[in-house]
């Protein structure tokens, strides 16, 4: 450094100059490059999708939003609907045409409202069907779909239903077996359940009730009694709730737990051993994925239909479909549903979130729906995020994969902004899975931590002098990770996850193609998407060194069209370098 340099403030000195240099034509190139990529972009608002025979669920990112913890408008320290409609705009900016809303209707909250106590109301909580009709008005306007939650497996035991179902004397009440009742057996004179089988919250699936004088089945918390499927009333009562929101305007609807809807009929069968309880596991012989799930998936599907029948827009059924065999996927498409390929998610227990265990996880996800629409998911509210349980270096290069492999992704809420999950482990857990298992380790609290949106107080999320339902720990580095923030930052996380919303508009994302070139590289994931000359490969660097890759093989000529890190210089084909957790694009050209 010369004399005068070290005078100089930094921004003076022609070292400044020189960067500010670089920094604006690498500007003006990435603008360059964007526009031409998208050049032939359909309106993504225009979802409408009648012209190009494409329904909007194939050409949008869907955005999930858990509302306890989106945005409080009340000042009650918990997310609410009026939250979610000032932020809608926020979905315009950030390229995402649908959100999908967890559920927010009338509910005790024992599983935040996984435990619906009337289907067709809205928990005060979270506002009222005003809000609700508003929320829909609002979306629509700003050319937002709207999918909501819908809990069908089971209800809150404060449902009028399980009421009058533990009230009912004789099997002449029509709410007689609505839920899964049985006597249970007794051994050495004591009462105990029918058989050994276990709740995914842990302990026995059967709880005991007094006013009935029966145990009754609950495939999650004793407070969500599962609703008997094999009973005509009870589909009749959920049709009329799928039809309800239909006429309400909803776009679509996510299915919660479907696998466990039925249980086998025979209930003096034990689960075969090792099926006990958890998430995912996909050991329930008896409990989960059983044939009579499809016909009642096709049975909504033709609701939906009808709707469908009418306006020509789409509805989209999406399947919650955790620890689901593989045949059993086929089976939900040809329901009319897409289930969720959930295999990601842990991929970094499965196969430590390398390159290749990505790899293999995807060519997995493509060739289980080959002929059909796949869809990828990298994070829910059930889930450890991004940060925590891959690495906050990774978060950039896990969005731009989300968003460049086939089919329909989702993204969990403040996962582009490269959110880390609330640290909560000197906290009493709130989630019942903690509570009911005894484990603060399998607590979901740290990923329901409010949205981060600006510098102020609990980050814009609430003005509750209390702070918000879970509080806003350091780890998140808060001040630093938030909407406010991230906006104003090119190259920010935010930044690079709305042009990436952009980019996946090109035709060569919309296929359902995906190629893995055979290349020697260990710890970067390459895939080329598109065809002819309008191919792109992407390349991510999830191993844990800079690494270079040589593409040269691949074409013989080609542009970098976007990055996830600043990169100066020309594209050497032969050896691209990538830093730790480094995504690119390079268009292809032959
Ligand atoms: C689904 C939801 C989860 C909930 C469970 C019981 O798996 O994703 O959050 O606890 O269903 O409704």
């Amino acid at each position: 450094m010369g004399m005068d340099d070290k005078k100089l403030p930094f921004c003076e000195s022609n070292k400044c100059s020189c960067l500010v240099f670089v920094f604006v034509v690498a500007g003006i190139a990435a603008v360059v490059c964007v526009t031409f990529l998208v050049d032939d972009v359909r309106d993504i608002y225009d979802h409408d999708g009648k012209a190009a025979g494409t329904p909007w669920w194939k050409t949008t990112i869907i955005y999930q939003i858990y509302p306890r913890s989106f945005q409080d408008s009340n000042g009650d320290g918990v997310g609410d609907l009026q939250g979610i409609i000032s932020r809608l705009s926020y979905f315009n900016y950030l390229n995402v045409g649908a959100i999908w809303l967890s559920p927010f209707f009338t509910s005790p909250m024992k599983d935040f409202g996984y435990d619906v106590s009337n289907y067709t109301e809205v928990d005060p909580l979270f506002g009222n069907m005003n809000d609700f009709d508003n929320l829909m008005k609002e979306a629509k306007s700003k050319g937002i779909k709207v999918i909501i939650d819908f809990v069908p497996n089971h209800t809150s035991n404060e449902s009028i239903w399980f009421k009058h179902s533990r009230n009912a004397k004789d099997s002449s009440d029509p709410f007689w077996d609505f839920y899964i009742w049985n006597k249970g057996t007794m051994i050495n004179g004591t009462r105990a359940p029918p058989n050994n089988w276990e709740s995914v919250f842990e302990g026995s699936a059967w709880e005991w009730d007094n006013v009935r004088g029966a145990y009754y089945y609950h495939a999650f918390l004793a407070s969500q009694p599962d609703l008997n499927y094999r009973n005509k009333r009870v589909l009749e009562k959920m049709d009329e709730v799928v039809r309800f929101w239909m006429d309400k305007g909803v776009d679509g609807l996510r299915i919660d737990a479907i696998p466990h809807l039925f249980e086998i009929a025979n209930q003096s069968l034990d689960e075969p051993k090792g099926a006990t309880n958890g998430f995912d596991e996909n050991l329930h012989k008896y409990l989960k994925n059983q044939p009579e799930i499809y016909s009642v998936v096709k049975r909504w599907r033709a609701i939906l239909d009808t709707y469908e029948a009418k306006d020509d827009n789409s509805r989209f059924l999406l399947a919650e479909t955790v620890g689901i065999p593989h045949e059993a996927r086929l089976k939900y498409y040809e329901a009319g549903s897409v289930p969720f390929f959930f295999n990601l998610i842990p991929a970094e227990d499965k196969c430590n979130a390398t390159a290749q265990c990505f790899k293999t996880l995807i060519k997995d996800g493509v060739n289980l729906t080959e002929g059909l629409w796949p869809n990828f998911v990298i994070g829910n509210h059930d889930n450890r995020r991004i940060a925590d349980r891959i690495g906050q270096e990774y978060v950039d290069a896990m969005n731009m994969m989300l968003l460049t492999l086939p089919g329909t992704p989702t993204t969990y809420y403040g996962e582009e902004l490269g959110m880390r999950g609330g640290d909560y482990s000197r906290m009493t857990p709130r989630d019942p899975y903690a509570i009911t298992s005894h484990d603060p380790t399998k607590s979901r609290d740290s990923e329901r931590n409010p949205m981060q949106w600006d510098t102020s107080l609990f980050s814009g999320f609430t003005n509750s002098s209390q702070g918000p339902w879970l509080p806003i720990t350091i780890n998140t580095e808060y001040m630093k990770v938030n909407v406010e923030i991230e906006k104003n930052k090119t190259g920010s996380s935010l930044d690079l996850y709305r042009t990436l919303a952009v980019l996946r508009q090109n035709e060569a994302f919309k296929s359902t193609n995906i190629d893995f070139p055979k290349m020697n590289v260990m710890n970067v994931l390459i895939y080329i998407r598109g065809s002819g000359t309008n191919r792109y490969l992407v390349a991510l660097n999830l191993g844990e060194e800079n690494d270079g890759i040589n593409i040269a093989g691949a074409a013989k000529n080609a542009t970098l069209t976007f990055s996830t890190k600043p990169r100066q210089g020309s594209l050497d084909l032969s050896n691209i370098q990538l830093k730790i957790g480094e995504g690119i694009i390079v268009h292809l050209v032959e």
